[in-house]
């Protein structure tokens, strides 16, 4: 795993499969099952890895052969939140891991026009302020609509250095300016794309992420 570029930053690393999975969901005529099928594939690595950075305190067991085997257990609680609609996608694969974990939303839409993000809906836990959050997002274009969802965390008293974004796929100029609005939160993603087209997409990206796995 490379923290690189940026501190706080990790980079699942750039395997052949997984590669291969972004070739899959990035081409064009791929069908809604596959993108569903192999997204979620993507997905479930970044919650593991994730999982990888949440602090442990040391624990001692005793196993059935009455040895001790010298072990660790998570520190604390975790929840996720969901910016809808796609990072609503990201919910199973955190599920899958992390058994009845609460979830919470973030409703919030890029305006079609200005790709300015617009805040409607928040419901979170209310004991969030107490938890370990893994925010969730599957695109970072110009970084406005994570930004405006971590700063309702924030503002809900949730500490940045208890937030994990977990993304697919963010762009270097998204990147460097959630980086500098958050420094202390860590940022879990799978590709780096090189900028953004003229109406604020991902490029080259793999178009719409919520029409894709909801609706075409
Ligand atoms: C997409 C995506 C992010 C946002 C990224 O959502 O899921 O939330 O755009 O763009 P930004 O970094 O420029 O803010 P969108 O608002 O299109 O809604 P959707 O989830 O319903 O597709
Ligand atoms: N939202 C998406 O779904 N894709 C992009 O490329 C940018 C924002």
């Amino acid at each position: 795993m490379s923290s690189e570029p940026y501190k706080n930053v990790y980079l699942l690393p750039q395997t052949n499969q997984l590669l291969g999975l972004y070739t899959i969901i990035r081409n064009k005529n791929t069908t809604r099952p596959d993108f569903i099928f192999y997204s979620d594939r993507i997905i479930r690595l970044l919650v593991e890895e994730g999982l990888n950075h949440l602090p442990v305190q040391r624990q001692i067991v005793e196993t059935d052969t009455n040895e001790n085997f010298e072990g660790v257990s998570f520190m604390g609680k975790i929840c996720g939140v969901s910016i809808v609609r796609a990072g609503e996608s990201m919910e199973q694969g955190l599920r899958d891991c992390c058994r009845s974990v609460r979830i919470g939303k973030i409703l919030i839409q890029r305006d079609e026009e200005t790709a300015l993000p617009k805040l409607f809906y928040e419901k979170l836990p209310e004991d969030i302020s107490q938890r370990y959050v893994f925010l969730l997002d599957p695109m970072l274009a110009t970084g406005g609509s994570a930004i405006m969802a971590t700063e309702v965390l924030i503002k809900r008293g949730v500490k940045p250095e208890r937030i994990y974004f977990l993304n697919l796929i963010c762009s270097k100029e998204g990147i460097e300016k959630y980086h500098a609005a958050f420094p202390e939160v860590k940022i879990v993603t799978g590709a780096l794309d090189r900028g953004l087209d003229e109406n604020k997409y991902l490029v080259p990206g793999l178009g719409d992420f919520g029409d894709r796995y909801y609706c075409v």
